[in-house]
């Protein structure tokens, strides 16, 4: 048993067996392909830290993507264009120790696959070595980014793909909007998509784009498609962690659902908290700390009196 399996997690996944639904031991590319094959919806959920990592692990999300909207959510910036590779390597390894089950996938940033093939390469290798990562997802279908998927997966890298709305070109895009809304921009998406797995993605996400697109898309490719504001037809669905628990206002997408209103309970819980030190209700003297024996406190009542208070 390593140090962060516990029995609990093994408990869960015994329990959840359902005779009718796949339930792989460790999510890995070949259940990606399983899961599209049994027409079986995965989840995936965006995870940047060891205890949510943990938790969405143990409820049984399939794949966890330390996304580079961790910019965003976690870091504060306005858009994902200032995260570093070594700052989300950080995110990635705390996701890796928390993860038993789920597949990690790590979201390579913006420039950290654009200068060179070899640069690109090196980062990949990173995410996959130093970060414990077990795919990488870069997003766009230009010449350069095809014949580095092929590379990578040349080389063992899995790589997922990422269509449709691809925050990192949101400087080019001028703000996060619907894409391939007509016929043009859909069929040149379509292509895309069909270029992205002859060149070896293993599941392609497809943010911000019509349902009858996801759906073309999802029936056209042998991979999983992952939607985000995709609609329904898609092999999979994704959403950042902190949109469904409620915990990020800086945008607030249609398509997200609130599952918990996480975000409102912290803000209660620490009010809650500032209250009661002002108020001396935390800490309770003895179920929430510890007093002194009462012989230790009697000698040491003695050795203050002795010195008249003085320590020497
Ligand atoms: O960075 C991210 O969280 C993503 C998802 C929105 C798909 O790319």
């Amino acid at each position: 048993m390593s140090i962060h399996q516990t029995p609990e997690r093994d408990t869960f996944i015994q329990e959840a067996k359902d005779p009718t639904l796949y339930m792989p031991k460790k999510v890995t590319v070949k259940s990606l392909k399983q899961f599209k094959n049994r027409q079986q919806p995965f989840a995936m959920l965006t995870a940047y830290d060891y205890s949510t990592a943990k938790l969405l692990d143990d409820a049984g999300i399939e794949t966890l993507l330390v996304g580079d909207s961790l910019a965003m959510t976690v870091l504060g910036h306005p858009n994902t264009l200032s995260v570093t590779v070594d700052e989300m390597l950080h995110h990635v390894k705390a996701v890796r120790r928390g993860t038993q089950r789920a597949f990690v996938i790590a979201d390579m940033p913006f420039m950290s696959y654009h200068i060179s093939k070899e640069e690109s390469l090196r980062n990949a290798g990173r995410f996959i070595q130093e970060g414990g990562a077990d795919a990488v997802k870069l997003e766009g279908a230009t010449t350069e980014t095809l014949e580095l998927i092929e590379r990578l997966s040349e080389i063992g890298i899995p790589v997922v793909g990422h269509l449709g709305l691809t925050p990192q070109a949101l400087l080019n895009l001028g703000g996060y909007s619907m894409q391939a809304k007509t016929a043009h921009t859909a069929y040149k998406l379509i292509q895309e998509a069909q270029t992205l797995e002859n060149a070896g993605c293993v599941a392609l996400v497809l943010e911000m784009v019509p349902n009858e697109v996801a759906k073309i898309i999802t029936e056209r490719l042998d991979i999983p498609t992952v939607g985000i504001g995709a609609g329904p037809a898609c092999d999979a669905q994704v959403l950042v962690i902190d949109d469904i628990l409620g915990r990020y206002g800086g945008v607030n997408p249609s398509f997200v659902r609130r599952y918990a209103p996480v975000g409102e309970l912290t803000q209660k819980a620490a009010t809650q908290f500032r209250q009661d030190v002002i108020e001396h209700h935390f800490p309770h003297p003895e179920a929430e700390s510890t007093p002194m024996e009462e012989g230790e406190l009697f000698a040491l009542q003695q050795m203050l009196d002795l010195h008249h208070g003085r320590l020497t």
